[in-house]
């Protein structure tokens, strides 16, 4: 059958990859049907489940069009039908819940079938792309991220929330926010391409900690510094590509979470020991890319401070140092680390890996035009404990990291060698 010219787009591709998209319960279901088209642009061939919820939120029509198909819902579901929908529908490459909700993560992490979704999601056997979108008071309830980290445990990803404006008018900022349409298509479909890069750290555990900590002097003032996180998230993303279970430590960066690792985010640099710490116990390689505030408020003041006359001292206290403390017990773990100067300092980033305990230290100078902080470059000197040293021409930050993993996976391998 030809069909005519205007409708052709509207139908389904004939092949390529199944994926199954479920619609949560959330405001941010409106954007459901950009992520129908943009998978379906992307070659894909969708299949759509609108929770009762979700329907509250986005129309089934506009769904349908999105997806030039049915919507299946639970009226579907509980309708006479030849098939069991759930499992007709459960057969695809990879699902994606866009705009799930506390209820749908619950559903889910406690093996519920009382609804076409959750039904649907205890059947899928192929990778599962969690999107949420809720207020940061509810992600962040100990009860929400248990469900997450269940789902996660079962190797289910997550992308986001990311912190942005979200919600109705006036519900305000912050995280919660859903990833965009095309961020969500770009990593379902990434989800469907076979691994390219070669699995060479399968297996391992890698940590990583990331950007600024903040060092609060009273509940609205803190210290820090403009550290993006770039640098550490493109390391995590390449450890999590060459197959390493990856847990990334973060200070506050405007990055979303990278799908397929467990992302811990904390403000302060003591809640950035005790998060890293916990992630070492069963590491294989901890790189500290984050930049550590060295002193905290002696005395941080549980009330605002109000503005005085003249002059103020502020009394600041050292921060642990959490890589000196990891090198302390090192066991067979790679350590890497790095070192700002705004000089020549290769004997004093050797010092510092000797001192630190360190296999090596990254230093980078970030007043060098191109590599500063937030760039997306970076021209780094490898420095080892003896003070041997390989400069690295500017390179981007995932190709630092490219390098980077591997110095360190030879040196694990080295270790694992020498018993
Ligand atoms: N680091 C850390 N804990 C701190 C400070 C730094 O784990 N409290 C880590 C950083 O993540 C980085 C490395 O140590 O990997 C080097 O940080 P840097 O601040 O350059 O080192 P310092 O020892 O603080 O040296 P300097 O005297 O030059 O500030």
């Amino acid at each position: 059958m030809t069909v005519p010219a205007p409708f052709a787009s509207a139908l389904p591709p004939a092949s390529g990859p199944r994926v199954l998209v479920i619609v949560g319960g959330s405001v941010a279901a409106i954007k459901a049907p950009a992520v129908l088209r943009r998978l379906r642009e992307g070659g894909a061939q969708v299949r759509v489940i609108a929770t009762s919820a979700a329907l509250a939120f986005v129309t089934e029509l506009s769904l349908a069009t999105a997806a030039a198909g049915e919507v299946a819902t639970d009226r579907t579901w509980f309708a006479p039908r030849p098939d069991a929908q759930h499992l007709t529908l459960a057969r695809v490459d990879a699902a994606v819940v866009v705009g799930a909700s506390a209820d749908l993560l619950a559903r889910a992490a406690g093996g519920h079938a009382s609804d076409l979704a959750s039904a649907t999601l205890l059947s899928v056997r192929a990778p599962v792309l969690w999107v949420p979108a809720m207020n940061e008071q509810m992600w962040t309830h100990p009860a929400v991220q248990a469900n997450a980290e269940r789902l996660r445990g079962w190797g289910h990803r997550f992308l986001g929330p990311v912190v942005g404006a979200f919600g109705t008018a006036g519900e305000g900022a912050g995280l919660g926010r859903m990833a965009e349409p095309e961020e969500i298509a770009g990593a379902v479909l990434a989800l469907l391409d076979p691994p390219t890069s070669p699995q060479d750290l399968a297996g391992l555990h890698v940590v990583v900690s990331a950007g600024p900590t903040r060092e609060y002097l009273d509940p609205v003032r803190f210290i820090s510094n403009p550290s993006s996180g770039k640098m550490g998230f493109a390391v995590a993303e390449e450890a999590r590509d060459r197959g390493a279970r990856v847990t990334l430590v973060t200070g506050p960066v405007s990055l979303p979470d990278p799908p397929g690792l467990t992302v811990r985010r904390i403000e302060t640099a003591l809640e950035l020991r005790d998060a890293v710490k916990e992630a070492a116990r069963d590491a294989d390689i901890v790189v500290m890319t984050a930049a550590v505030a060295d002193y905290r408020a002696a005395a941080a003041q549980t009330e605002k401070q109000a503005k005085v006359a003249g002059d103020v001292t502020l009394r600041l206290t050292p921060n642990p140092d959490i890589l000196a403390e990891l090198g302390q017990e090192k066991g067979k773990r790679v350590l890497v680390g790095f070192a700002m100067e705004t000089h020549a300092g290769i004997e004093r980033a050797a010092a510092k890996a000797r001192r630190k305990n360190a296999d090596f230290i990254l230093l980078n100078y970030p007043t060098r035009e191109g590599t500063a902080f937030g760039s997306d470059d970076n021209e780094v000197t490898l420095v080892r404990p003896d003070g041997s040293h390989e400069a690295w021409p500017r390179l981007s930050k995932r190709e630092v990291a490219r390098r980077l993993l591997d110095g360190a996976r030879r040196l694990r391998r080295g270790q694992e060698a020498a018993g």
